[in-house]
C-alpha cells in the first residue's frame, strides 16, 4: 500500500498543491480526476520523486519514505506513464524500454539477447505486436504509449500511473488499454488512472480521487457517485453541461468550396463547402482521412487533384503559410505542432503574429494594450497561470492547449480549422470553449471541427461530413445530425471511387 499524506507543493509564492491525500491499494485502478491545472500531474510528479513535497509524508507498506528522484521511486515499484511522453524517438523500443538499465552479461557486456526476450515477452503481455527494431517515432501514438506501459512494467511496477493515457487514442485502442489495465489489476498491480472524459471512470474505475485547485476534496467508491455529483466537485458548482443553442439554418454564402479533392491516385473524391458563419464538422474514424483533407487542402500534403474557390474564386494554397495569410487558421491536433513557444509567456505566445493590433507608431507596441488584451483573452478560455507573464512550459498540459485556443480566437480569421479542439480539456472549460466557438461563427466567420467525439459532433455542427477511407461519404444537416447517423456512414458508408 503507497499512502500519500497531507502534500503540500509550493512553487515559487504560489501553493500549487494544498494538503492532499491519496491511498492505493494493491489490485485497483484510482482514478485522480480534477479540472486542468488542479494538480493531478504535480501530484504524481511528487510520487515518483520527480518534484519533493514542500510538506507532507509518503508511506509505503506502512514506512515513511522519500523519494530523492525518479530512479530511487522505480526501486520502490513506483512506473509512470508521463502526460508528455518522455520515449527518445530515434531509439527503438527495446532500447527504450531498457534505457539506463540495459541488462548485461557475466562478461558485463550489453545482454541484447536477453533485452530483446524480455521486451518481447512484455509485448505479448500487452497483447501488441510492433516492430521492435523500429525507432519509436515511426510508430503510432497507441504504439508508442504501450511502449511506455511495457518500461513501466519491466521494472516490476507494483504502482502504475497513467497520466492521460487516453487522450490521444481510438476507441478501440482505448479498450485494449482497459483489458490490459483489467489484467494488472488482476495481477494484483495498483493503478493510478488520470482523463477527463468521465464515462471511461465509470467504466473501469474502483475508487476516485477529486482535487480541486490543489485541494484535496474527497476519496469514494466509483459506486457511490454519478456523473453530476463529480462534476460538481470538480468544479465547485453545478455545470450546465449542454451545447450553446445552434442558429436556425438559412442559406449562407459559401466562403470555401472544395469541388475535387482526392488524396491518393484511385483514392474517393470528397466534395464540399464551407458556408459563412457555419461550424462545419468533420467526423469519422481515426484515419479515415480528415485530417489529411484539410491538410492537402492548405496545400501541406500533396493531393492527387485538388480543385477549389475561395470567395468563388479558383485558388490553390502552396501551404498553410499561404492559408494564413488568406485567413484560414489550422489548429493541428499534436500539441507539440501547435506552434507554442514554451519557454515564452503567455502573452508573447497570445500576440504572436498579432502585433498589428497593438502598434501605435511605428515601431511602439502598446504593452498595456496588449497585457489587457491578454488576460482578457486568458479569461475567456480559463487559464489557469499565474499571469499572462508566466511561462509557457510552467503551464498544466490542458491550459496550454487553452492558450493554443485562445490566441487563435484573438486572431482575426476568417475560417478556423480546428482539428480535435477539447482533448485534454477539463469538463469546465469545454462548455467555455464551445460558447466561444459559437460566437466566433455568430460573428461571421468560419469553423472546420475535426472530432472523434461523437457528442460533441452532434452538439456543435450545423452540418456534418463523414469521412470514410480517405474521403467524404456523406453531408448530414439538422434533425439527422445524430450519432447512430454519423457511426453508421463512417462505418458502413459506401465509396464512390474514381479512378
Ligand atoms: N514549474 C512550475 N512553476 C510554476 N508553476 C507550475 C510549475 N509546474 C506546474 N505549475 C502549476 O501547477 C498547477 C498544476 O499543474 P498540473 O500540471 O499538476 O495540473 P493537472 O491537474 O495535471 O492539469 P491538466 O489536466 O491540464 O494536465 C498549474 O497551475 C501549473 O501552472
Ligand atoms: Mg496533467
Amino acid at each position: 500500500m503507497l499512502e500519500l499524506a497531507g502534500i503540500r507543493k509550493n512553487f515559487g509564492a504560489i501553493e500549487i498543491l494544498r494538503g492532499v491525500d491519496l491511498t492505493l491499494r494493491p489490485g485497483e485502478i484510482h482514478a485522480l480526476l480534477g479540472e486542468n491545472g488542479a494538480g493531478k500531474s504535480t501530484l504524481m510528479k511528487i510520487l515518483c520523486g520527480i518534484l519533493q513535497p514542500s510538506e507532507g509524508t509518503i508511506r509505503l507498506d506502512g514506512a515513511e519514505r522519500r523519494f530523492a528522484n525518479y530512479d530511487e521511486a522505480i526501486a520502490a515499484g513506483v512506473g509512470v506513464v508521463f502526460q508528455e511522453f518522455s520515449l527518445i524517438p530515434w531509439l527503438n523500443a527495446i532500447e527504450n524500454i531498457f534505457l539506463a538499465r540495459e541488462k548485461t552479461n557475466r562478461l558485463g557486456l550489453l545482454d541484447r539477447r536477453a533485452m530483446r526476450a524480455r521486451a518481447a515477452e512484455l509485448m505479448r503481455k500487452l497483447s501488441v505486436e510492433i516492430d521492435l527494431d523500429l525507432p519509436v517515432n515511426r510508430l503510432s501514438v497507441a504504439e508508442q504509449q504501450f511502449v511506455e506501459i511495457a518500461k513501466a512494467l519491466a521494472l516490476d511496477a507494483r504502482f502504475l500511473v497513467l497520466d492521460e493515457p487516453t487522450a490521444t487514442l481510438t476507441p478501440a485502442e482505448v479498450e485494449h488499454l482497459f483489458k490490459v489495465m483489467r489484467e494488472l489489476r488482476r495481477q494484483g498491480v495498483a493503478i493510478v488512472f488520470i482523463s477527463h472524459h468521465l464515462e471511461e471512470i465509470f467504466e473501469i474505475c474502483d475508487r476516485i480521487t477529486i482535487l480541486r485547485d490543489g485541494a484535496f476534496i474527497a476519496t469514494c467508491a466509483v459506486s457511490d457517485v454519478d456523473n453530476d455529483r463529480l462534476v460538481e466537485m470538480m468544479v465547485g458548482r453545478r455545470l450546465d453541461q449542454s451545447f450553446p443553442p445552434k442558429p436556425p439554418a438559412q442559406t449562407r454564402p459559401p466562403v470555401l468550396q472544395v469541388e475535387e479533392l482526392q488524396l491518393r491516385r484511385g483514392g474517393p473524391v470528397s466534395r464540399f463547402e464551407l458556408r459563412q458563419g457555419e461550424i462545419l464538422g468533420f467526423a469519422g474514424l481515426v484515419g479515415s482521412g480528415r485530417t489529411e483533407t484539410v491538410l492537402a487542402m492548405l496545400g501541406a500534403l500533396p493531393a492527387a487533384r485538388c480543385k477549389m474557390r475561395l470567395d468563388g474564386v479558383e485558388k490553390r494554397f502552396a501551404g498553410p503559410d499561404e492559408g494564413l495569410m488568406h485567413g484560414i487558421g489550422l489548429l493541428p491536433e499534436s500539441r507539440k505542432e501547435q506552434g507554442l513557444i514554451t519557454s515564452f509567456s503567455i502573452l508573447q505566445n497570445i500576440s504572436l503574429n498579432n502585433y498589428g493590433r497593438y502598434r501605435r507608431a511605428h515601431w511602439f507596441i502598446d504593452l498595456k494594450k496588449e497585457r489587457a488584451a491578454t488576460e482578457a483573452a486568458m479569461a475567456q478560455v480559463r487559464v489557469k497561470a499565474s499571469g499572462p507573464m508566466a511561462r509557457v512550459d510552467t503551464l498544466s498540459g490542458g491550459n496550454q492547449q487553452k492558450v493554443v485556443i485562445a490566441r487563435w480566437l484573438n486572431h482575426d480569421m476568417r475560417v478556423l480549422i480546428f482539428d480535435e479542439p477539447t482533448r485534454g480539456i477539463d469538463v469546465g472549460a469545454k462548455t467555455e470553449i464551445y460558447a466561444l466557438m459559437r460566437e466566433y461563427t455568430a460573428a461571421g466567420h468560419s469553423i472546420i471541427m475535426i472530432s472523434s467525439e461523437l457528442p460533441e459532433m452532434v452538439g456543435m455542427s450545423d452540418r456534418v461530413c463523414v469521412f470514410r477511407s480517405g474521403g467524404i461519404v456523406a453531408t448530414v444537416e439538422g434533425e439527422r445530425i445524430t450519432s447512430e447517423e454519423i457511426m453508421t456512414l463512417a462505418t458502413t458508408g459506401r465509396v464512390e471511387h474514381v479512378a
